[in-house]
């Protein structure tokens, strides 16, 4: 176990804060040392958000359960937004946006604060009221943003739906919240076609009783969407009825700013639960420091708002510091490769925050792409979703950043709210591939399969303290959320990572060793696409698992036993693979389907994952080319497995 970990540790770069950044760095030494008084430091970092009435105390922990700033009243949208307009920041830019078609809106705070102000109102006027769900399944446009606050403004919870998201998952997701309302699109543009949310919308809502209104954005220019009596609404129409002024609701610390919704170890997925003054304070703190945001920054945190670090570092973080965020609607690709780029030379992005996956494709894809743009504007960058392997860094550092850009490689989870394992930068020296050290505040621990504490070499990643952030619970689960966060390793939150800790108390990212798999930084649950699959008619058994992937970072290989007399057609595989695209999306699509007469399985009937994933890994198994090495993340997930059973 060692040995293999040793050769990990051989990445011997060493990149030191640029002595210019770090002269002029939000973050300096001396948080670390604030650090080691998290609940004096939380409270330091609440405290520059504006509360309508003071918390009365900062933690109360009944473990597996925190309540942050207790008493204290606050509202997130008042803090992105009203707080901004008694100055300058008036008329900055809040979201400068491009579509994928290349239409462009840009609203400075004051425009914002209007819009969100009307969808408040409107949506009050159809008489959705504090803790109310309203679920918004939208594409990357200024409206979503938009929705969010004003969800928020009104004390409503958001449920936020990726929409790459098939209809079923909105229905699932509808329903498990009991949303009242869902706000969506005729469509949204990817790769030059138009996705047509609304009628997946409309499949959905036949089946979510609760759902009472639904609000459409006019997206495409003449996408045809058939609005249904009292319950469909054009969002122009509603918006231009209503009142710019919409008094921001007075939320307790505690009350819910949003579900989302995460893939787990079941086939259902978890709403994860965060509540307003805890988040918010971390979010807002961790960009300002881990981003090093200043005033006459064009921050691009390249996220879809379906997924938490869109709401954390496109919404929330980054609008409660007053900061102007670039936001695209499409994809990379569009209409050429060199996308990204254009739009970082034409707004001057100088911070750009995106995902190893991605950057892996920009390497396929050649240094021409980048080297046609002015990226001069870029000071800092960031990746997050995924380990990043050291050559990708490298390439980041190099192509993107011209040498000159400090790196930050985030760690975090939907559950965790914001970032939790991260370099400063001005202060963190960064070795490329590990994600350094903890936030200031935050307390992450090493343990062997028994929890044993370790301080060096390879375990499971765990946190001992509670933190602003974290998950409250799972949304109508609590007994799932302890089962799931607090059981494996009593007294700490295991984040289902494996990780390793360097002779420096670095922490290297391993990835997942539960049955959650990370394609494309994103997550999918293995019993998820299982359920999808024995769903179609032909399929008796499914075993999912993943496969090393140059580009994904992992893929999903489907092992499937069907019924008997059915024949395998030659359509069979992609008819398979469609159904899982209906079932919960194109982001779960199989790969590869392996038809077997039989599953392996254990005397107790368990499916030998392990074997499958060898039989799927076939020569790349000796691929050394990504640091989180099949052989490592395997070795602890047999660790992980064999104390399960
Ligand atoms: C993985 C995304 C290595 C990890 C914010 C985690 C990472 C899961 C990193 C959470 C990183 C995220 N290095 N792995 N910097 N960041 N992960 O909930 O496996 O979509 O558990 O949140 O992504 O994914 P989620």
């Amino acid at each position: 176990m060692n040995e293999q970990l040793d050769t990990l540790l051989s990445e011997t770069r060493r990149f030191p804060p640029p002595p210019a950044f770090a002269a002029r760095a939000a973050a300096t030494e001396t948080l670390y040392h604030a650090g080691r008084d998290p609940q004096k430091f939380w409270e330091e970092q609440a405290r520059s958000l504006d509360w309508m009435s003071p918390w009365t105390e900062v933690l109360v922990w009944k473990p597996p359960h925190a309540r942050w700033f207790t008493g204290g009243k606050l509202n997130a949208a008042a803090n992105c937004l009203d707080r901004h307009l008694a100055g300058y920041r008036k008329n900055k830019p809040a979201i400068i946006w491009e579509g994928e078609p290349g239409d462009q809106r840009v609203l400075t705070y004051a425009e914002l604060a209007r819009e969100v102000g009307r969808c408040a109102n409107a949506l009050k006027s159809l008489g959705i009221r504090r803790h109310d769900r309203v679920a918004i399944y939208l594409p990357m446009i200024p409206e979503a943003a938009i929705a969010m606050l004003a969800c928020a403004r009104i004390g409503a919870v958001h449920s936020v739906v990726f929409g790459g998201f098939s209809a079923e998952s909105l229905r699932d997701r509808i329903n498990d919240a009991q949303a009242v309302a869902v706000i969506t699109a005729d469509g949204g543009y990817r790769r030059g076609q138009l996705l047509p949310l609304k009628r997946f919308a409309d499949e959905a809502i036949a089946e979510t009783p609760s759902i009472k209104h639904c609000i459409v954005v006019r997206r495409g220019r003449e996408a045809a969407v058939s609005l249904q009596g009292d319950r469909d609404h054009w969002w122009h129409e509603l918006l231009e009825r209503a009142s710019p002024n919409c008094e921001a609701e007075a939320m307790d610390a505690e009350d819910l700013l949003f579900i989302l919704y995460t893939s787990g170890t079941t086939g259902k997925p978890k709403g994860i639960v965060h509540t307003t003054g805890g988040y918010l304070t971390q979010v807002a703190a961790t960009t300002r420091y881990v981003f090093d945001l200043r005033d006459d920054d064009v921050f691009w945190c390249t996220a879809d708002v379906g997924w938490v670090t869109g709401h954390s570092y496109v919404v929330y973080g980054p609008l409660a510091n007053g900061a102007t965020v670039v936001m695209y609607e499409g994809a990379p690709d569009w209409p050429e490769r060199d996308r990204f780029w254009s739009i970082v030379g034409r707004y001057g992005v100088t911070i750009l925050y995106t995902a190893p996956t991605a950057i892996r494709a920009f390497m396929k894809w050649g240094t021409a792409h980048p080297a046609r743009h002015d990226l001069s504007t870029l000071r800092l960058l960031g990746t997050v979703g995924e380990p990043i392997n050291p050559e990708a860094w490298i390439w980041y550092r190099e192509q993107i950043g011209g040498g000159r850009c400090p790196i930050v490689d985030t760690w975090w989870q939907t559950e965790t709210g914001g970032i939790m394992i991260t370099p400063l930068p001005g202060v963190t020296t960064t070795k490329p591939g590990s994600a350094t050290v903890p936030f200031p505040g935050i307390s992450a621990e090493l343990v062997d399969a028994s929890g044993r504490a370790l301080e060096r070499g390879g375990g499971f990643l765990t946190l001992t303290e509670p933190w602003p952030g974290m998950l409250r619970t799972i949304y109508g689960d609590d007994e799932r959320y302890q089962q799931t966060y607090w059981s494996r390793f009593p007294g700490r939150y295991f984040a289902g990572d494996g990780a390793k800790l360097d002779d420096e108390g670095y922490w290297w990212i391993l990835g997942r060793v539960d049955d959650v798999l990370n394609v494309a930084g994103h997550r999918i649950g293995t019993m998820e696409v299982e359920s999808a699959l024995v769903d179609h008619p032909s399929v008796a058994e499914a075993a999912v698992v993943g496969k090393t992937h140059e580009l994904k970072g992992q893929a999903l290989a489907a092992f499937v036993t069907l019924k008997e007399g059915k024949q395998i057609s030659p359509s069979l595989k992609d008819d398979l693979k469609e159904h899982v695209v209906r079932k919960i999306g194109a982001i779960a699509r199989p790969d590869d389907i392996i038809f077997s007469a039989d599953l392996p399985k254990t005397r107790s009937g368990k499916i030998m994952r392990r074997l499958l994933k060898d039989i799927a890994e076939g020569r790349a198994l000796g691929d050394t080319t990504t640091l989180a090495d099949p052989a490592v993340v395997n070795r602890l997930k047999e660790m992980y497995e064999d104390k399960e059973s």
